[in-house]
């Protein structure tokens, strides 16, 4: 079948090296995936090793990239930093860095104790915050720096169930915009994608289970949940030449679920 990453040239992305956090698993291990197999050095990090190392050797044996699996926790500065810097002196450089982990759960506000709201919002944004500050210099002395965020479109209404993580991406969307204004003159670019309900991931199993995901479906005018590879072909465009004026944006991918009316039907 063909996929949305079809229409790059194999050596779209040559040349790159990318930290992907999150990247052992679902919608970043597809973005880690499309970078590799078009050419970029991938270091894949978060905190299960056994996990990375998994996707590692297969993404290895599927692309014939160097493909690094390293662990840390975001929500530690030090860890993350060491990740980016061992990225760096394995690769020589290190251009880009992939924002993508996170944590979610469904939750009523009134059952958010204050370290599950704290949890969500160090994960999503303090540690983006955290790799984005570490990775910087690198970022800036490659020439040809991008930190991409992976956010999501929760915070664009009042998405029940999700006040923790519509706080956590609408901050990394902020940060997104100011880091943007702040790098733009190093050279860096900074933008978000933020992807509707992709299929077959860890963040639709916990929002949409079971009935849940075919009344989510009714409410995107496309009909359908997005496809990892429909985002991971986003990030790809974002990290290519053809980006080189994209900064400070959000890019939605969301089969325009958005802009539809009533909003979440994911209950
Ligand atoms: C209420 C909950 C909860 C739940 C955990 N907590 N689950 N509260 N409802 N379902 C509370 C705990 O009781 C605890 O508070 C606090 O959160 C921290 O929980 P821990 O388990 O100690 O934290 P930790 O081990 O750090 O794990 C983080 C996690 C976990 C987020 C809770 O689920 C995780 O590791 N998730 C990573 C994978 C993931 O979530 N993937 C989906 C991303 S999808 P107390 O007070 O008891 O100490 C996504 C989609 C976005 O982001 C948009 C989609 C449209
Ligand atoms: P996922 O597979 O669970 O990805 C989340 C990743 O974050 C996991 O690989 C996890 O690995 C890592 N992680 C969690 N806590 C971490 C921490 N403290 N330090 C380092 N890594 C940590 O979920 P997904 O659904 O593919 O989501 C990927 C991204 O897309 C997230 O940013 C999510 O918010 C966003 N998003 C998803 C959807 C969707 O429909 N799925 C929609 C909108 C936005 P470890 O457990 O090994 O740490």
């Amino acid at each position: 079948m063909a996929s949305p990453l079809d229409v790059f040239r194999a050596d779209a992305l040559a040349g790159h090296v990318a930290v992907i956090t999150g990247g052992g698993t679902g919608i970043c291990k597809g973005i880690a995936r499309a970078y590799a197999r078009l050419g970029c050095r991938v270091c894949i990090t978060s905190r299960k090793q056994d996990v990375l190392d998994a996707t590692a050797a297969e993404l290895r044996a599927e692309t014939g990239q160097d493909v690094l699996a390293l662990a840390a926790d975001v929500r530690d500065p030090d860890a993350i930093a060491r990740v980016l810097d061992a990225a760096r002196a394995r690769f020589g450089k290190l251009d880009t860095l992939v924002n993508g982990a996170a944590g979610n759960f469904l939750a009523p506000a009134t059952a958010l104790s204050p370290n599950a709201f704290r949890t969500v919002v160090e994960i999503d944004l303090v540690g983006s915050f955290h790799a984005a500050r570490a990775a910087f210099a690198a970022l800036r002395d490659a020439g040809d720096g991008l930190v991409l965020n992976i956010t999501a479109t929760l915070h664009y209404h009042g998405t029940p169930l999700q006040l923790h993580a519509s706080a956590a991406k609408a901050g990394v969307d902020a940060m997104t915009r100011n880091l943007a204004v702040e790098w733009g003159g190093a050279g860096v670019r900074v933008v978000s994608i933020a992807p509707g309900p992709i299929g077959d991931t860890e963040g639709m199993r916990r929002l949409a289970p079971g009935d849940a995901a075919a009344r989510a479906k009714r409410g995107i005018p496309l009909g359908r949940f997005g496809e990892i590879d429909e985002i991971a072909a986003a990030a790809v465009f974002l990290r290519s030449a053809a980006a080189a004026y994209v900064t400070g944006t959000v890019l939605v991918v969301d089969g325009g679920h958005c802009v539809n009316q009533p909003m979440m039907l994911m209950s």
